[in-house]
């Protein structure tokens, strides 16, 4: 048997010194006890980090779908797969067997293929959580196409940049969708963004709020005739090992946004085996993930590992605020949610509310905390620990990435003992190591320095669609032979690392990635603005929120209306999304340079964070003079 699921802290140890000594004997086991594969590999691995390249399980053939779905039919037919959860609480909870998931993503398949998506096509998802965003996912899956799924809090420029990115020939959507007490047209931004993506040759559309939209004659298909009308049998496609199973965009600090490519069977294997230990999954439990599937979170954690492993994965449409604050307890209590699986940002804006809400609900069935997506401050840790886990449901703080594929950093509850804040010990399998800045490896414990990976992992993001140099130049280039990750750690005395935040020019704000660049780009366009730069300082509920410095072209005139902080945030949210605005404006009279003309962002952060005791020497700056002045203003 091999080590599929670890049950105590001596057993992590021996099982972690066996995943490093001879990795490609591990995964191996892994792979050959728990999946279906229609072939075997030849090869495990093959790797160089120069190029790079990375290539799990060459050779060999399969469909995830099969693994996520078909296998489980013969005993979990009958069990839930997916729990939705609806944003209205009362339209009743929706419960999708693993039988009528199988057809319901065959049919789905079925339609993708009339309409002419072929194995390795790009299809673009912008849906919201509603169960036609799993099951298009999987029906993309199915058929081999490569599924691009773009948050449906998008803006129709952000949409439309990613659509022709990847070149995406059929766009999946809905007519809108419900979050909270608002409904958002997300028709009519597909119909924006599509005004610049000459490729889209048709659009599938989910009804979910029922109201008048316009549908393109020739382009625009209603989806559910069409699955009604199809049959729900459809032969899985034999994919590669390294077959492109996905693309998910992801912010970078400068430029256009990167769409990580993932393939098939290592992602496959890492995230399936990743969710059964770090949630310490068990037949039976009911796991809910509160992420969008728009995020990897979601790709990894609601769709692709818990289908693996013939889990019970809720799918929640809502927003913790609605009806109100007390609703993600709600749903513990009503479905008696075992493993739940959230953000910091989320657990702030809760503990907020008070415990009185968190009392209300009988939260006996959890057993797993799980905390993502940036630095849990102390604070928030304790109040989750203390008033939703009731100190005996252990925290899973887990820190990986979009281009990460799966958990890296994370305790496994009931086998590693926590403490606040920190993300503890590597995964299975996971080589993390601290380097300096002059690339030199930084031994034993207490150390700080920028978290690199040594060795590659299964479900690594093998290029950025359409750039391979680019994901050189971003994750290789760095460290020599290193994996850079753009974060920045500290190991403790025993071991633990402490994860402590981007070193690089991405914002991490409300757990979304937002590079600075794009939003600067977006703010120039404004024609009474000359130039500006945006840093992060602390929000007490967001973790970060975004502080922007903008200088005018005219000065005066325009400062003295409040109409341009609206008009830039209008700006920011047309070009990016809602979710990129800035907490802050201020208008400068110029920026802080150095002599060869590059906007000096660390003082700017220091002023921003309000700490301009030891702003360092101001004094090689091309212009000194305005610093005092921007600290005179300061908001
Ligand atoms: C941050 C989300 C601290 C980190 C899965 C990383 C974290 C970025 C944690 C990736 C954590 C994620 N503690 N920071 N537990 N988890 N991060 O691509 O800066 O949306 O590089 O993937 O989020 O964000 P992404």
């Amino acid at each position: 048997m091999s080590n599929y699921h670890i049950k105590h802290l001596e057993e992590y140890y021996q099982v972690y010194r066996k995943s490093v000594r001879n990795p490609e004997n591990f995964w191996e086991e892994i792979a050959e006890e728990h999946f279906l594969w229609r072939k075997k590999w030849d090869k495990v691995l093959e790797w160089d980090f120069s190029k790079p390249e990375v290539k799990w399980f060459q050779g060999a053939q399969l469909n995830i779908t099969e693994n996520c779905i078909d296998r489980h039919l013969a005993t979990r037919g009958d069990k839930t797969a997916i729990l939705f959860e609806p944003n209205d609480p009362n339209e009743g909870a929706e419960h999708i067997t693993y039988r009528q998931l199988y057809h319901r993503v065959n049919k789905f398949a079925n339609v993708l293929k009339e309409q002419g998506v072929k194995k390795g096509d790009r299809v673009c998802i912008y849906v919201p959580m509603i169960p036609e965003l799993a099951i298009s996912v999987l029906a993309c899956a199915r058929i081999g196409a490569i599924h691009s799924v773009v948050f449906a809090g998008f803006s129709a420029t952000a949409l439309a940049t990613r659509i022709n990115d990847s070149d995406c020939k059929v766009v999946i959507t809905a007519d809108g969708s419900f979050r909270g007490s608002k409904t958002i047209d997300l028709k009519g931004i597909v119909d924006e963004a599509l005004e610049d993506c000459e490729g889209v040759n048709t659009v599938l559309v989910a009804k979910r709020i029922d109201s008048d939209i316009q549908m393109k004659e020739g382009r625009d298909l209603w989806l559910q005739p069409l699955l009604d009308a199809a049959s729900d049998q459809c032969k899985a496609e034999l994919m590669q090992a390294e077959d492109p199973l996905f693309i998910l965009y992801t912010s970078g600090s400068t430029g256009k946004p990167k769409g990580m490519v993932h393939t098939t069977a290592g992602y496959m294997v890492y995230t399936a085996y990743s969710f059964k230990n770090a949630f310490q999954y068990r037949e039976n439990d009911v796991y809910w993930c509160t992420a969008d599937i728009g995020w990897i979170t979601g790709h990894s954690y609601i769709v692709y590992g818990p289908l693996c492993n013939g889990a019970t994965t809720v799918l929640f449409e809502g927003v913790p605020s609605y009806p109100d604050f007390g609703r993600f307890w709600d749903i513990v209590e009503k479905h008696k949610v075992n493993q739940f699986y959230t953000a910091p940002t989320a657990i702030r804006a809760l503990a907020k509310q008070g415990g009185d809400l968190v009392e209300k609900y009988n939260l006996s069935s959890l057993k797993v905390l799980g905390s993502v997506g940036e630095p849990i401050n102390e604070e928030a840790w304790h109040w989750y620990n203390d008033n939703v886990g009731k100190g005996k449901s252990p925290i899973i703080d887990s820190w990986w990435q979009t281009e990460t594929g799966g958990i890296m950093i994370t305790p496994i509850p009931y086998v590693t003992p926590t403490k606040p804040t920190y993300a503890t010990l590597p995964f299975i399998g996971i080589q993390p190591c601290l380097m300096d800045e002059n690339g030199n490896e930084l031994k034993g414990n207490q150390v700080e320095g920028r978290l690199c990976v040594k060795f590659p992992w299964p479900s690594i993001a093998r290029t950025i669609w359409g750039n391979h140099q680019r994901y050189k130049d971003t994750y290789f280039s760095s460290f020599e032979n290193k994996y850079f990750t753009g974060d920045g750690a500290l190991r403790d005395e025993v071991g633990y690392y402490r994860i402590t935040g981007r070193v690089d020019d991405v914002i991490i704000v409300s757990g979304h990635n937002l590079g600075t660049a794009p939003i600067e780009d977006a703010i120039n366009e404004h024609q009474a603005i000359s130039e500006s730069a945006i840093v992060g300082f602390p929000h007490d509920v967001k973790g970060s929120a975004l502080y922007g410095y903008i200088t005018l072209k005219d000065t005066g005139e325009y400062r003295k209306q409040d109409n341009l902080r609206k008009e830039i945030n209008q700006l920011i949210s047309d070009k990016i999304g809602p979710i990129a605005k800035l907490d802050k404006i201020q208008f400068t009279e110029g920026l802080p340079k150095t002599r060869s003309g590059k906007i000096m962002r660390r003082i700017l952060r220091k002023i921003a964070e309000k700490d301009t005791s030891n702003l360092g020497d101001i004094s090689t700056l091309l212009n000194p003079e305005c610093v005092q002045d921007i600290i005179d203003n300061a908001l």
